[in-house]
């Protein structure tokens, strides 16, 4: 299958989603927790929160996204040939998430599969993607698709971060000639030292975080990325310098919450008011000059700055960001699945004759910390991406079919969790039958902590 030319049009050509079957609302949670009614629905923009019980670990939620992609799209096991796992939800320092993944592909005989888990935070999921095409796009390529695997399970202990949780999963079958290309030469990215969010003491699934600090290294992650991935479209694209925004269709971000992308969007009009020209900054930015002294180091929770450009990019907020925070606004921070989720929200939010030929731009950012900033270019065959977008049919069904839970049990359930966490042996009690239909989970860990796995049935055809 192999060619000798470079692979043309490396993206992604297959995308699946899954989220937790259960779910808490916002506003009962801010009664439940004492904090003052529209915080998390208003402040933090935030309406449900998926989570998951004992039932569900980060291998299942691999195991479940995987499975129903490859039985969606009907791609054979045997066709595979790469599989990258982003996670931050590890349950075990040595054996890999992708180890596990193994036994979906055992009965068809295919074990040369390369690739492992990547870890960084809510970045994971990009870099997985990264070496996704980046294999496809090399001499190693043997001509299979590959696929990267997305997954976390996002949670808090009580406290004022409790309501930015959320779980899920993403898997993305990559290879030549896809619906959504990668575009080539335009990634932009940023690492760094900073202890925002991390993840020390390993017997806990809670992360130690600086809320401030950690919103002050997203936004300065998303100022550099978004500079650097200027000078590289400008690179490429001489004739369409200084247009900023106006170059992306629709723009997507990883989520923590809802609140801080429609922030971020601002952030990025500041920016492109930064960079302008004189001329540019009248036509365009015409009441906003008593800002032209303002820096972006100064800034990060400058009121006035941030009132200012969240007002002058609303209509860019509402046009190409705000479709793709459905899943986020539903489901919560997923972590490493969130911006890939935002692809999805909009995919299913927008007709899709709007988007065929547009360039869709994309920051991925996790704690720690990595961030990039790239972008995906919509086929021009309109019949080619309405096929890929009717796929995702089931999305907003399955949304609506989830089942509301009292704060209360949610925070038992968080409880029973929290005590459980690496317990041997260990027999989960979470309902098997609140699950969806099609769903692994965690049956039992023996004495010596190896998990087992079971699936609820699926439905007629193994499509759900
Ligand atoms: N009605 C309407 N709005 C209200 C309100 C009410 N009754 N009460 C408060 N608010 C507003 C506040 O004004 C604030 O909005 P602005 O910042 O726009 O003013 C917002 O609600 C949140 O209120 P606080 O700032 O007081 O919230 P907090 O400090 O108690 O907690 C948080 C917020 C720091 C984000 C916390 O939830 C947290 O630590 N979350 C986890 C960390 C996180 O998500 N960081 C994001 C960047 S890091 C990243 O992206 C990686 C990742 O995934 C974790």
């Amino acid at each position: 299958m192999a060619s000798s030319s470079w692979p043309e049009n490396v993206g992604i050509r297959a995308i699946e989603v899954i989220f937790p079957s259960q779910y808490v609302d916002q506003t009962e949670l801010e009664q439940f927790d004492g904090a003052s009614t529209g915080k998390y629905t208003i402040g933090l923009g935030q309406a449900k929160m998926g989570f998951c019980s004992d039932r569900e670990d980060v291998n299942s939620l691999c195991l479940t996204v995987v499975s129903r992609l490859l039985e969606r799209h009907q791609i054979k096991h045997t066709e595979i040939g790469r599989l990258e796992v982003g996670t931050e939800t590890i349950v075990d320092k040595s054996k890999s998430v992708k180890s596990v993944l193994m036994q979906l592909f055992a009965e068809s005989g295919n074990t040369d599969i390369e690739g492992l888990d990547t870890t960084n935070a809510c970045y994971g999921g990009t870099a997985a993607l990264f070496n996704a095409a980046n294999w496809i796009e090399s001499s190693s390529w043997d001509g299979r698709y590959a696929l990267a695997v997305c997954a976390d399970i996002a949670v808090y202990a009580k406290g004022a971060a409790r309501p930015t949780g959320g779980a899920g999963a993403i898997a993305m079958l990559v290879g030549p000639h896809a619906p959504l290309v990668l575009e080539r030469g335009l990634r932009a990215t940023h690492m760094e030292h900073a202890y925002d969010f991390y993840k020390p003491d390993l017997g806990s699934e809670y992360p130690v975080v600086d809320g401030k600090l950690s919103i002050q290294c997203y936004l300065s992650a998303l100022d550099i990325c978004y500079r650097l991935y200027r000078k590289k479209f400008e690179k490429q694209h001489p004739e369409q310098s200084g247009a900023g925004l106006d170059n992306f269709d629709a723009i997507l971000f990883h989520t923590p919450f809802c609140k801080l992308v429609q922030k971020s969007v601002g952030r990025l009009s500041f920016n492109d008011f930064l960079l302008s020209s004189e001329d540019k900054r009248v036509e365009k930015f015409a009441g906003l000059e008593r800002f032209s002294t303002a820096t972006l180091e100064g800034s990060y929770f400058d009121r006035d700055v941030e009132k200012a450009f969240l007002t002058q990019s609303a209509e860019v907020f509402e046009a190409k960001t705000k479709k793709s925070l459905l899943l986020a606004n539903q489901v919560g921070n997923m972590y490493t699945p969130s911006v890939y989720s935002g692809l999805v929200s909009l995919l299913i939010g927008v007709p899709a004759a709007q988007l065929v030929d547009k360039r869709i731009g994309v920051f991925s950012y996790g704690s720690g910390l990595a961030a990039s900033m790239y972008s995906i270019k919509v086929t021009k065959d309109a019949a080619a991406f309405e096929q890929f977008v009717d796929k995702l049919a089931y999305v907003q069904p399955m949304l609506n079919s989830r089942e509301k839970v009292v704060p209360e049990q949610f925070s038992s359930l968080m409880e029973v969790r929290e005590k459980n966490n690496h317990a041997a042996p260990y027999t989960p009690t979470g309902s098997i039958s609140a699950l969806f239909p099609g769903t692994y989970y965690l049956k039992d860990v023996d004495a010596l902590h190896r998990r087992t796995y079971e699936r609820t049935p699926t439905i007629s055809n193994g499509v759900h």
